[in-house]
């Protein structure tokens, strides 16, 4: 079978998780990448021939199969509806879909018009351990669920644009909550009707991070359609490293899923090594090091099955098509709604 080609707008954080991805896809070529800014050094160290300032100059001469859409919120809509127009054949959005409902809902419709396949970037949904989690739902191992509890937090956003809201769309829920408003319903069959949300509200008004025009926590209760409750949580004051959990709590039992620090290694070093876990300030004293963060958060798995979806003419699985994408922008701007109003809101 012919290499799928692969081109990659964007070149740092995203880019990178995508192209560790693609390095363990056999059938694929990374061929072409185009970004503003780290363009050299990322094409040098995944060995992309063909180099873009200009990712709409890179839609025109090159033949690509599938491109990977790794930049900031803002230009997510631009960027995918320009390489629909340009008749890419599939085409993977990161996380969030876009800053607004509307804005996603344009891309879905552009790209249902124009038969590209489009696949939302949720990799909790890959993530061995959360795959597990749902086997053992599935077989009936807790029993009927009665309330889950879900949350990503960290020190605060490596990227410039996820620090302002006109970027970005909001602060620690549309960047980091977005991942448990989008992985719940895969994992738990049920929509998100209601929510309850609380958040900082930016600048002065957030607890640490002034300097942010979004907010740097947030929170919501949510009520899932069958009546299921629920907690989702982003924030960007929690020291220590990444810190993604999900807790659910059925009639039979309970599961436990710690998706960043739960590593199999337990490491003490006087002297501080290179990398331990995603955000974590330093490596001295007893540490857990990630042993494969890019398998264990779910990237290789997601990016594999983005390739099957291309090569097979397969539908990407439920929670990762731009549909899924729409909703969970929904949930989160219901959040910002309700902590706005101080009172539930439905999700539309
Ligand atoms: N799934 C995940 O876990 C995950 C993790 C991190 C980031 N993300 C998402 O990935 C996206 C990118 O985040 P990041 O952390 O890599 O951001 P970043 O700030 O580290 O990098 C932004 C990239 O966009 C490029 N860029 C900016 N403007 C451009 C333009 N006009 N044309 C071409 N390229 C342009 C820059 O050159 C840079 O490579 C965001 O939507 C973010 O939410 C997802």
């Amino acid at each position: 079978m012919e290499k799928l080609k692969i081109g990659i707008v964007g070149s740092k954080f995203a880019a990178m998780l995508h192209a560790e991805s693609y390095k363990r896809c056999s059938s694929v070529h990374m061929h072409s990448t185009a970004a503003i800014d780290n363009l050299e050094e990322f094409a040098d160290r995944y060995q992309i021939p063909n180099r873009y300032s200009d990712y709409r100059e890179m839609f025109e001469k090159e033949d690509l199969d599938l491109v990977s859409v790794c930049v900031p919120n803002y230009l997510h809509r631009d960027v995918v509806i320009a390489a629909a127009e340009a008749d890419k054949k599939a085409i993977i959005c990161e996380k969030p879909l876009a800053t607004s409902v509307e804005d996603g809902q344009e891309m879905v419709k552009i790209c249902r018009d124009r038969q590209v396949k489009f696949m939302y970037a949720e990799d909790w949904i890959f993530a061995p351990a959360l795959i597990r989690a749902k086997e053992i739902i599935e077989e009936g191992g807790i029993g009927d669920i009665l309330y889950v509890k879900a949350k990503e937090t960290h020190n605060g956003s490596h990227s410039v644009f996820a620090q302002q809201k006109k970027y970005c769309g909001g602060g620690s829920m549309i960047h980091l909550g977005i991942h448990p408003i989008g992985c719940l319903p895969w994992l738990t069959g049920q929509d998100i009707t209601h929510v309850m949300g609380m958040i900082t509200e930016g600048a002065d008004k957030n607890l640490l991070h002034k300097h942010y025009t979004g907010e740097d926590w947030a929170a919501s209760l949510v009520i899932f359609e069958n009546g299921m409750r629920g907690f989702v949580e982003g924030n960007y004051i929690t020291c220590g490293g990444m810190d993604d959990t999900v807790e659910i709590y059925g009639t039979e039992g309970n599961i436990h899923i710690d998706l960043t620090k739960g590593s199999p290694l337990t490491v003490y070093s006087r002297s501080g090594f290179e990398y331990a876990i995603e955000k974590a300030d330093f490596t001295h004293g007893w540490t857990c090091p990630a042993v494969d963060e890019f398998m264990s958060l779910g990237y290789v798995n997601e990016i594999t099955h983005f390739v099957d979806c291309v090569q097979q003419d397969k539908q990407p699985q439920m929670g990762t098509r731009g549909e899924d994408g729409i909703k969970a922008l929904k949930v989160t701007f219901a959040i910002y709604e309700s902590a706005e109003k101080g009172r539930l809101i439905e999700v539309s």
